[in-house]
């Protein structure tokens, strides 16, 4: 893996405080303006991070969508528009951090992509975010993962429960699973937000002990779209609390992960 630092500021998990029932790590949302379809304003964006707060986030990874020829967003566009919701979040006393990321749809060619430099890792960690498309999984995905593994690249794949594919086979999980691939799960799905197959098999990951990392995945300054129940996650994260055999434990347990990732010790 490429290790990387963040400021150590940003990596350390800060005291619980009584008003909070959880202290976490937003892995996945899209609060930078202008970027994709995510927030549309930056009046959105500190939306978003009040509402990433009143949850208990302490900290969320920025991960814009990058598409070839849809989302085009480079390390440097993301990481300049970090700096500036950092200022913005200081101007407006919210207490959040944030790093960038990137939601990356996993394409032939991804590999070839990051090899380049061409894509922001979470936190510059050298772990790639990478989504699927809803249905199925295209023949490519392996050796890409392969060719991405062989490029040095870490793998995370975003809401694996929201895959059809996925979630009728889950053989394919413990492949994934297998060769190396982390499993990050949306609040939402949890939630319903997203269907019963993606609860059922968002719940199988989470009581299996396959879900590495949370994000809320949100799309919105809305405390609660409709399909998006934004960065507010409360419920969710109780629910997850619920199911996981390690019960209060597991959110710990996430969270030493989340700094191992952004400190390069994952
Ligand atoms: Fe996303």
């Amino acid at each position: 893996m490429v290790p990387l630092r963040t400021a150590r500021m940003e990596t350390e998990a800060p005291e619980k405080s009584p008003g909070h029932l959880f202290r976490y790590t937003d892995l996945h949302c899209h609060i930078l303006p202008g970027m994709d379809d995510g927030v549309s304003s930056w009046d959105e964006a500190i939306a978003m991070a009040r509402n990433a707060v009143k949850s208990g986030a302490f900290r969320v990874i920025a991960t814009p969508h990058v598409m070839r020829g849809v989302y085009a967003s480079t390390p440097d566009d993301i990481k300049a528009k970090v700096a500036k919701l950092k200022a913005r979040l200081r101007e407006s006393g919210i207490p959040l951090a944030v790093a960038p990321g990137a939601e990356v749809y996993l394409a032939s060619g991804t590999a070839r992509e990051y090899r380049a430099g061409r894509l922001q890792t979470i936190g510059d960690s050298g772990y790639l975010l990478v989504e699927l498309p809803p249905l199925h999984l295209p023949a490519y995905v392996r050796s890409e993962l392969r060719d991405l593994r062989a490029a040095g690249a870490g793998v995370i794949l975003a809401h694996p429960e929201r895959n059809r594919e996925i979630c009728r086979n889950r053989d394919i999980i413990l492949e994934l699973r297998d060769s190396g691939v982390l499993f990050q799960i949306n609040a939402g799905s949890l939630m319903g937000v997203f269907g019963r197959q993606a609860r059922d098999c968002a719940e199988f990951l989470l009581k299996e002990g396959l879900t590495h990392f949370i994000g809320s995945d949100a799309h919105s300054g809305q405390p609660a779209a409709v399909s998006d129940i934004g960065a507010d996650i409360s419920a969710a994260l109780r629910q997850i609390v619920r199911l996981s055999p390690s019960g209060t434990g597991f959110l710990d347990q996430v969270e030493a992960r989340v700094l191992r990732l952004l400190s390069g010790k994952l």
